[in-house]
């Protein structure tokens, strides 16, 4: 486990030995700047979270409307593939940098515990309650990512009955079907429920932490903000299980 974390510090740790970085690259090889970058990601998911949820939200407004959303959607061509593109590697660098400043932090405060435990003792206990919580569920949405992406970008799931949406070149091209046909195949709808409760958890501590790491923080304000992201966390997850629970009840 030791040599393991050493390894997963090792690229922060390198870049500090560069010589000639920019003061960027410089805050990039700590672990604060690296958590201020990564408050920075995890809210600009946050952003593309409320634009997918609403987007899929047309999926109530019937066919026709989903469909034209989808197509619009599509029809940006290039302009889509571009955002695809910093969609994922903002997503990769999200998750780089969890791997990182846990790894940074689990290796100094091990340092820490050494010198301090002949002091204090049992009191000084290594303690990632909140970060071993958003590791897991962290992991637990990568794996949903996969499941989704598959189900609904590739539409390559085999447990998948695609056929209902696809047109007589037996090619899907009836997203809202295809959504459909995903979200009521009772496997998915557990794989979804279970990794859009994980979300829930994540954010619900990831926000508020966020909004701290950048200094959104004030003693008048911290209650208000600490409820806030619990509810934006739970408005968010409600939203994309209503989704789920609406094709398992959909008979159209
Ligand atoms: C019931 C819930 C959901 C539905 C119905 C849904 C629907 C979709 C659809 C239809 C696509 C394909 C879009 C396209 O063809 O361009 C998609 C892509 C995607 N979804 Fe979801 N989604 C749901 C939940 C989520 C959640 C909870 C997350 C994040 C944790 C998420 C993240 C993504 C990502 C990253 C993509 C790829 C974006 C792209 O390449 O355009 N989705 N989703």
């Amino acid at each position: 486990m030791n040599a393991l974390l050493r390894i997963l510090s090792l690229p922060a740790q390198l870049l500090t030995k560069v010589p000639g970085l920019g003061p960027f690259m410089k805050v990039l090889s700590t672990t604060v700047g690296q958590k201020i970058l990564m408050a920075i990601t995890g809210l600009s998911l946050c952003g593309f979270l409320v634009a997918h949820l609403g987007g899929n939200l047309k999926l109530y407004a019937g066919e026709q409307a989903f469909n034209d959303y989808a197509h619009a959607l599509h029809s940006l061509g290039p302009i889509l593939a571009a955002a695809e593109v910093g969609l994922f590697a903002t997503f990769a660098l999200h998750i780089g940098l969890a791997i990182s400043t846990t790894a940074l932090s689990k290796v100094a405060r091990r340092k820490d515990y050494a010198i301090k435990e002949t002091k204090q003792g049992i009191f000084i206990l290594p303690n990632g309650g909140a970060s071993n919580w958003m590791m897991l569920t962290g992991v637990l949405i990568l794996a949903f990512l996969v499941t989704h992406i598959l189900d609904m970008k590739l539409k390559a799931n085999p447990g998948v009955d695609y056929s209902v949406a696809t047109n007589a070149e037996k090619v899907i091209d009836n997203e809202f079907h295809a959504v459909k046909a995903v979200l009521s195949t009772p496997l998915n709808a557990v794989i979804y429920i279970t990794g859009i409760v994980a979300l829930g958890i994540h954010l619900s501590h990831g926000v508020r932490s966020a909004l701290q790491t950048l200094g959104i923080n004030h003693k008048r304000w911290n209650l208000l903000l600490k409820i806030g992201g619990i509810l934006f966390a739970w408005g968010v997850a409600a939203g994309f299980i209503g989704l789920v629970v609406w094709a398992m009840a959909y008979k159209g």
